[in-house]
C-alpha cells in the first residue's frame, strides 16, 4: 500500500496581525491543520472576516504565517528562499483572487498571457492558442482584445479563471470565484 503525501499540508498554522497597541492584536488563524491530497476539491466556508482569504493567501505563498508550517508539494515554505517561492508560485499555483486584479493597461488575452512570460520554453504561439481556447471555453472568445474596464464583473472573474489555468497549475486556489457569476457559469 502506498502512502499518499498531501499536495498541501498545513501544520498548526497561526496568523496574528499585531497593532501598535498590543491589546489590539488580531488573532485570525489559531492553529490550522489541513491536508489536501491530489485530486481533492475543498471548500473553506465561514462568515465574512473569519479568515478565509488569509488562509488562502498563506496557502498560495502570498502571505506568511506567524507560526506553524506550510508544505506545498512536499516542500516546507520556511526552508525556501524568496526566489524559490516565486518559482513555485508561478509554476505550480493558479490563484483566482477575490478581486480580479487585472492589469488595466493590458487587454484580456495579454492579462491571460502574463504568467507565461517567465517560461519561454513553449513557443508564444502555443500559449496564444491555449489562451484563445480557454477564453472560448468560458465564453470570452469575442472579448480577447478588450481592456479590463470594458468587461463586466462576471467576465473579469471568468478571465481570472483562464489566467489561473494558463500554466497548468498543480494547485488551483480560488477566493470566492463564483460571487459574480450566474448559475450555469
Ligand atoms: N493587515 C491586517 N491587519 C489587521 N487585521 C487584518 C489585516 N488583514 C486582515 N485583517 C483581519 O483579519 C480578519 C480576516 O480577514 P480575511 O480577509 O481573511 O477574512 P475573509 O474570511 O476572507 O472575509 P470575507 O468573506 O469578507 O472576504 C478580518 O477580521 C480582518 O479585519
Ligand atoms: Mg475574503
Amino acid at each position: 500500500m502506498s502512502v499518499e503525501i498531501p499536495v498541501i499540508d498545513l501544520k498548526s498554522v497561526k496568523k496574528y496581525y499585531s497593532r501598535l497597541n498590543e491589546k489590539n492584536e488580531v488573532s485570525v488563524l489559531r492553529g490550522i491543520d489541513l491536508s489536501v491530497y491530489k485530486g481533492e476539491s475543498i471548500a473553506v466556508t465561514g462568515p465574512s472576516g473569519s479568515g478565509k482569504s488569509t488562509l488562502l493567501n498563506i496557502m498560495g505563498t502570498l502571505d506568511k504565517p506567524t507560526s506553524g508550517e506550510v508544505f506545498l508539494l512536499e516542500q516546507e515554505l520556511g526552508t525556501l528562499t524568496d526566489d524559490e517561492i516565486s518559482l513555485l508560485r508561478n509554476r505550480k499555483i493558479g490563484f483566482i483572487f477575490q478581486e480580479s486584479h487585472m492589469l488595466p493597461q493590458c487587454t484580456a488575452i495579454e492579462n491571460v498571457l502574463l504568467p507565461t512570460i517567465p517560461f519561454p520554453e513553449k513557443s508564444g504561439n502555443d500559449y496564444e492558442k491555449k489562451a484563445q481556447d480557454l477564453l472560448d471555453y468560458v465564453g470570452l472568445g469575442d472579448r480577447i482584445d478588450h481592456y479590463p474596464y470594458e468587461l463586466s464583473g462576471g467576465e473579469l472573474m471568468r478571465l481570472a479563471v483562464v489566467r489561473a489555468l494558463i500554466n497548468d497549475p498543480v494547485i488551483l486556489l480560488a477566493d470566492e470565484p463564483t460571487g459574480s457569476l450566474d448559475n450555469e457559469s
